[in-house]
């Protein structure tokens, strides 16, 4: 090997690996570009104050989606409702909680977005073959619901999760398995023995396993630092102004309570946080038979929301409602 060769070989090199440098850098930024553009678009043609003054229900924005510790120090927390729409009886396990959690807020790079697409994507089986997997991927925050599996579906329902709303009896023992490994997984609280498992997650301290109407996991991988509590202010806001249910149940009656789904509050949430809101996977089959598969994996079928906490002829009706309003958008023809 002469000099002249290496020297020749060094100026092929050097071109080519500036090139090859210059495109990575390139097509990393038109892919960037790309998204923003994606954002920017919805926002353009998405007409924000025509969107509010349609609803007729007064939506606060207000930012602040999870409960923070200091709110039980500086002004005392003060709520008429004990869960699931107020903290009343729970603030010791919350406060207990809260202080072993590093952090309270949503990401600095969404929180600075002036505009924020967000897309909700359901669990309903309509979303299944829709092939809407990279469209949902290209919205600034994605949200998704319980234990609804990513892996193997990617092609319907997208890989990108900015934040999942679980409860104790809906959490996956790894959330890692389906999730980014940033994704906020947000606790939404149904009753004081959700806020009592989370603490003993927390803290390892012996796990009571009464007060759940499902075995929820024992043993939680989930990170520390990205789980978050989702303020009862929402869920109570859901039922009372977007379902129109009654808060109290008579004391002394049969009834029972109807809850909102996961699903409607996790809209309602979008609602208070996005400016473009799009969802997919909502609404159930058409068809009256009951072993009709309900979600888009697992095998729950329409048996299964008999007997629940849930009133779904009010989803459905408050779900139009936010349809018609042009408050929400579907990606996909739905029933
Ligand atoms: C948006 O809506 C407002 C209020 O209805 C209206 O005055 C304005 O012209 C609309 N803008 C566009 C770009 O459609
Ligand atoms: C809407 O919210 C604002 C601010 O919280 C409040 O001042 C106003 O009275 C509310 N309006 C209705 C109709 O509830
Ligand atoms: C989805 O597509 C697969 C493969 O083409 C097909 O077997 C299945 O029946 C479809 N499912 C629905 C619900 O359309
Ligand atoms: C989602 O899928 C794309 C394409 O397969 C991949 O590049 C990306 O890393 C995935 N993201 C997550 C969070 O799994
Ligand atoms: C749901 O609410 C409607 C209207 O308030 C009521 O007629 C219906 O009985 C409720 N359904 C269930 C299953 O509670």
């Amino acid at each position: 090997m002469s000099l002249t060769n290496t020297k020749t070989w060094s100026r092929v090199l050097v071109p080519v690996l500036l090139l090859c440098c210059v495109s990575y850098y390139c097509s990393h930024f038109f892919l960037q570009s790309s998204e923003g553009a994606f954002s920017k678009a919805l926002c353009d043609s998405w007409n924000i104050s025509q969107k509010w003054e349609r609803l007729n229900f007064n939506v606060s924005r207000n930012a602040q989606l999870f409960l923070k510790l200091e709110d039980f120090f500086w002004r005392r927390y003060l709520s008429t409702f004990a869960l699931p729409y107020g903290v009343k009886g729970s603030e010791l396990f919350l406060v207990k909680a809260l202080a072993a959690m590093p952090s309270y807020d949503m990401p600095e790079t969404i929180k600075h977005l002036l505009c924020k697409t967000c897309m909700v994507v359901g669990n309903g089986f309509a979303i299944k073959n829709t092939s809407l997997g990279s469209s949902i991927n290209k919205y600034d925050i994605v949200i998704r619901l319980n234990d609804a599996p990513v892996r193997g579906y990617e092609a319907d329902v997208g890989n990108k999760t900015t934040m999942r709303l679980f409860y104790p009896e809906s959490a996956s023992y790894n959330p890692s398995i389906h999730n980014d490994p940033d994704t906020l997984m947000v606790l939404v609280p149904f009753k004081q023995q959700d806020v009592r498992w989370l603490k003993e997650i927390l803290y390892n301290e012996k796990r009571i396993r009464k007060g759940f109407w499902k075995p929820p996991p024992e043993i939680w991988l989930g990170k520390t630092s990205h789980i978050r509590i989702l303020d009862p202010y929402f869920l109570q806001q859901t039922a009372s102004r977007l379902l129109r249910l009654p808060l109290n149940t008579p004391p002394k009656t049969n009834q029972i309570p109807a809850h909102p789904t996961t699903g409607i509050l996790a809209i309602y949430v979008a609602l208070n946080y996005c400016d473009v809101i799009h969802i997919a996977g909502f609404g159930y089959p058409e068809s009256k038979d009951l072993k009709h598969p309900i979600h888009y994996y697992g095998y729950d079928t329409m048996k299964s929301m008999k007997n629940s906490y849930h009133n779904l002829s009010h989803e459905v009706k408050a779900l139009k409602r936010l349809e018609d309003s042009g408050a929400v958008v579907y990606l996909h023809p739905h029933s």
